[in-house]
């Protein structure tokens, strides 16, 4: 599940021959132009965030969308939740363009499809403009602490994270730890931060990297025992046990796979293979790649949990459950002899295939 935006133009029916719908919804007079992108709806309604961005074409926000939206279905599924895939995208700088009638003109496009897509918080859209939404639409969640909602969702990413962490610790030195091993965190913002805790709380050495200083400076002063390095070049050359990846995707190219010391790929960024291939290259190097998807939905977790009114303590223990399901596809890589991410892709497409034909079971509701 990689991007590979061009702006070359797009057949939407052939990019996205696997979607069952997408939306296009325009709006002149607030400046709204959206892509809703439902790519299955086979284990329950599709949910995924809205990404604000200034995609430079059309066909650009198209691919995104409908890429972002397949990898929605296939973290739902192996989260064990009953969601499918969704994700939109509105085109525009969301520092300039955003505002109250954009956010709710948008909201009553999500609400005419009826509760077959719920939205969420992405890049470039925060909890308060969930709020905004809401107040034209049923079918929204991440919304603020003081609307009802599950809040910041980079808290149990950055846990669920830490979960598959410790599962790829035990594949690879046999104790579900971190403690005494050195771990880089590329990207220390909402989730690599929270990650940070963890791991220092876990006892590991921890070492970081980040374009924006502020954000350096921050987890220094929290952890003095942090070190940081200059860039993300600079981090992937020295010597780690541990690799996360937390800031864009992408992150995982044939020279960073190359030169790589860390024996374990685990981090909150999606889309982490820079193109498919990556995964067999990970394999021959040796390196366990607990896959991006698996190990960073335990913010899919948390804002799922506010569609049955918001428990953190709920979210918390079932994101715990990402210990279990990493390790589940390590022991099925191992069991077919193929890479984690196609383990993982496995599982997720066997839980869509068998548990959503059970709706051809007819029920009178
Ligand atoms: N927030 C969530 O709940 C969540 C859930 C699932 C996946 N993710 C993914 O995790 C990643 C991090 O999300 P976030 O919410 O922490 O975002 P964020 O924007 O708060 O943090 C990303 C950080 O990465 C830094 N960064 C950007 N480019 C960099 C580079 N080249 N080198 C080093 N640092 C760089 C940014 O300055 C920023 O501090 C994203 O890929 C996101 O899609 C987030």
């Amino acid at each position: 599940m990689t991007s590979t935006p061009t702006s070359s133009p797009v057949d939407v029916f052939e990019t996205g021959d696997e979607h069952e719908q997408v939306v296009f919804a325009n709006d002149p007079a607030s400046g709204l132009r959206a892509i809703i992108a439902i790519h299955s709806t086979a284990l329950g309604p599709a949910l995924g965030g809205t990404r604000f961005y200034p995609y430079s074409s059309t066909a650009d926000a198209v691919r995104d969308v409908l890429n972002l939206s397949r990898g929605m279905s296939y973290k739902a599924a192996l989260a064990g939740l009953d969601l499918g895939g969704g994700k939109a995208v509105i085109i525009g700088d969301p520092a300039t363009a955003k505002s109250e009638a954009l956010l709710r003109a948008y909201g009553r496009f999500v609400q005419s499809l009826h509760g077959r897509y719920y939205t969420a918080c992405d890049v470039g859209t925060y909890s308060a403009d969930m709020d905004h939404i809401a107040r034209e639409c049923d079918y929204v969640t991440g919304r603020t602490v003081a609307h009802g909602g599950a809040g910041d969702s980079s808290v149990l990413t950055a846990y669920g994270v830490f979960q598959g962490m410790r599962a790829a610790a035990e594949a690879v030195w046999g104790q579900p730890t971190l403690a005494g091993r050195t771990v880089g965190v590329a990207g220390v913002g909402k989730v690599g931060h929270h990650l940070v805790r963890h791991l220092v709380e876990d006892g590991a050495e921890v070492v970081v990297t980040d374009v924006h200083r502020p954000a350096v400076e921050r987890v220094v002063a929290e952890h003095p025992g942090v070190r940081a390095v200059a860039d993300t070049d600079a981090l992937v050359t020295s010597r780690l046990d541990v690799y996360a990846p937390c800031a864009l995707g992408g992150a995982l190219t044939d020279e960073v796979v190359e030169t790589l010391s860390a024996v374990i790929v685990c981090g909150a960024a999606n889309n982490q293979l820079a193109h498919p291939g990556v995964e067999k290259q990970l394999e021959e190097r040796e390196i366990l790649y607990a896959p991006d998807y698996c190990v960073n939905s335990g913010g899919l977790i948390q804002v799922a949990d506010e569609l049955q009114g918001f428990s953190f303590e709920r979210a918390h223990q079932r994101a715990s459950g990402i210990f279990e399901t990493t390790r589940s596809v390590f022991a099925a890589a191992r069991r077919d002899q193929v890479p984690p991410a196609v383990a993982a892709d496995r599982l997720a497409e066997g839980r869509m295939r068998d548990v959503g034909r059970l709706r051809g079971i007819w029920l009178d509701r």
